[in-house]
């Protein structure tokens, strides 16, 4: 049987793989430009790791602290980021976001609000300035409905519960996708001049983490294998504050916000430890901080009863407490019996983000593959070594919108292509493989296996014993996982899903535990116990992971030299 006839297909100008805030705003503005868009998700629309961003979106509306402005949140932005980050992203971030902010205003977005009626804008960890624009602590999941609406409306084609497994090409070029629709197994082809990958993170392949099952590095993987080069890998978030207690619940997020609306972190002595960590800023200290302050805390035996710390909010009014921060509230009720308008939370680190990412154009977010884009989380640079709470929101919007546009602008400039049947049927083989290998290993194992090899060697503190020790480890994984098997029908099997989805894990774990290896320095979220200083020379230079043949290769490429008119930004805080 030809493909053509074995294989549903479905042809757009431009298909966006993922439907979080970046896949959303994208398909938005390829619709705007007139392009044909087919919007893929592996979940259920609306269901995307934005509603994770709980506490805001960064903007320098300046509504509540009138000095603020675009040249200020650059300059947080790049301090956050151990000026690593990609400054000509950081500086569009900066400028557009307010823009963005407003736009979803006009969409129906609904925001807290000041006395006068302006957006309200709470303070967070490494912003000089109250600078979040907020719903409670929803704001992630506002957005998403918003830009859920406006596509529904303008009129995108949705594929959900559906995973991508392949990127098709012709040429260099990309032209195409395959995969298959997770409650049937049936197998599914797209046709597209332009692709935009915004498939968020790598969280799954940690044991402690923010991240739901989705987030399992597939767009990376796939833009990886597709020829396209990631960046800076390395630099992995771990948000400070996660539940700790009780065990099923560990690792769900608890929002930066706690703590911008006053929250105050002790240990099981008392203290208020961020007073040693960073007198200044204390609590709303940036991510990578925090995070390390409680881990040493916890280490040295200061931790609170279940490893962590607490976090206390109770001594603000619980009329406000509940109004600001309606989810923490219900959350820690029903899932700890926890009243935080009474006492403290216990929290601690959570793998939340990364940082690193398929390598892009600052301009239009092309990767370098010619015809594939990626947007927000997948895409690496923005953030550098660290990112800014509530500045993942702001960059779905500002890049999104940008990879939609250049996408669109693409294909209608694309020379007509042709899908290769050959590759399509190698893809077909590979993902029914698990079901002609009887008595494999199970998955779910592997999975087990991987997430206590990233937790305990390629975590907040790292060494090249533990790294080195990790790639072997992944090696042994990469091996068991090609031998893993699949039973029954190809109807809903999730043990079937696992075995590809473990290949983008340990792809993108692979990728972030070399550049671990390689970055002999300590920079924002990268700490190596073997080399706590942050260098100069290490400030001049990205990791780039590339594919060549089989082999993963990793070369370090200079960054050039920053625009004097952004130097000069820098240089107003000193
Ligand atoms: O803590 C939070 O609300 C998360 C925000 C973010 O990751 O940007």
């Amino acid at each position: 049987m030809s493909p053509a006839t074995k294989y549903e297909t479905h042809e757009h100008d431009v298909l966006i793989i993922g439907a979080g805030g970046a896949g959303l705003r994208a398909a938005i503005e390829a619709l705007a430009q007139g392009a044909r868009v087919g919007v893929v998700c592996k979940s259920l629309l609306g269901k995307a790791h934005t509603v994770m961003a709980e506490g805001g979106l960064a903007a320098a509306m300046a509504n509540v602290d009138k000095a603020d402005n675009w040249r200020t949140h650059f300059r947080d932005t790049m301090s956050g980021g151990k000026y690593l980050n990609n400054w000509r992203m950081a500086q569009l971030h900066a400028q557009e976001a307010p823009d963005r902010v407003r736009e979803l205003e006009q969409w129906g977005a609904l925001f807290d609000r000041t006395d006068t009626g302006d957006i309200l804008q709470r303070a967070f960890g490494g912003h000089t300035f109250k600078r979040l624009c907020h719903v409670g602590d929803r704001t992630g999941l506002e957005m998403i409905r918003t830009l859920q609406d406006r596509g529904v409306d303008l009129g995108f084609d949705v594929y959900m519960e559906c995973t991508i497994t392949r990127l098709l090409k012709d040429g260099d070029r990309v032209c195409g996708a395959f995969g298959y629709w997770r409650n049937s197994g049936n197998l599914v082809v797209f046709k597209a001049k332009s692709i935009v990958i915004a498939t968020g993170g790598i969280g799954k392949s940690w044991k402690i983490t923010s991240n739901s099952w989705e987030c399992t590095g597939d767009g990376m993987a796939l833009a990886y294998e597709a020829g396209a080069e990631l960046l800076d890998m390395e630099f992995v978030q771990f948000h400070p504050t996660g539940m700790v207690w009780p065990p099923g619940v560990r690792g769900i997020l608890v929002t930066e916000a706690v703590r911008g609306e006053g929250g105050i972190l002790r240990n099981k002595n008392g203290e208020r430890f961020m007073e040693k960590y960073d007198p200044k800023r204390l609590e709303l200290s940036t991510r990578d901080i925090v995070a390390r302050s409680i881990y040493t805390e916890v280490r040295e035996g200061r931790g609170s009863e279940h490893g962590g710390a607490y976090l206390n909010i109770s001594h603000k009014p619980a009329e406000y407490v509940k109004r600001k921060l309606p989810s923490m509230y219900h959350q820690f009720k029903e899932l700890a019996d926890v009243d935080i308008t009474k006492g403290p939370m216990e929290v601690g680190p959570t793998c939340h983000y990364v940082m690193g990412g398929i390598r892009v154009d600052a301009e239009t977010g092309q990767s370098t593959v010619p015809g594939l884009f990626a947007a927000g989380e997948a895409a690496g640079g923005m953030h550098g070594a660290n990112r800014l709470g509530g500045n993942s929101l702001s960059d779905l919007l500002v890049f999104g919108r940008r990879a939609g546009l250049a996408a669109a602008q693409q294909a209608g400039k694309c020379p007509a292509t042709a899908i290769d049947n050959a590759q399509i049927e190698a893809a077909e083989r590979d993902l029914l493989a698990p079901f002609t290998r009887a008595g494999g290993e199970n998955p779910y194992k592997i999975h087990e296996n991987l997430q206590d090899v990233m937790q305990s060697l390629v975590g907040i503190f790292r060494n090249d014993e533990d790294l080195r020790k990790a790639i072997v480890e992944l090696e042994k994984l990469k091996a068991r996982a090609a031998n893993a098997s699949a039973s029954g029908s190809h109807v809903y099997n999730t043990g079937w899903h696992l075995t590809r989805d473990l290949q983008s894990m340990l792809t993108v774990s692979e990728a972030c535990a070399h550049a671990a290896l390689a970055r002999t320095e300590s920079r924002g979220a990268h700490s190596r116990i073997d080399f706590p200083k942050t260098e100069d020379a290490w400030g001049k230079k990205n990791l780039i992971i590339a594919k060549k043949g089989s082999a993963m290769t990793l070369t370090e490429v200079p960054r050039g030299a920053m625009p004097a008119e952004l130097q000069e930004i820098l240089a107003e805080s000193k």
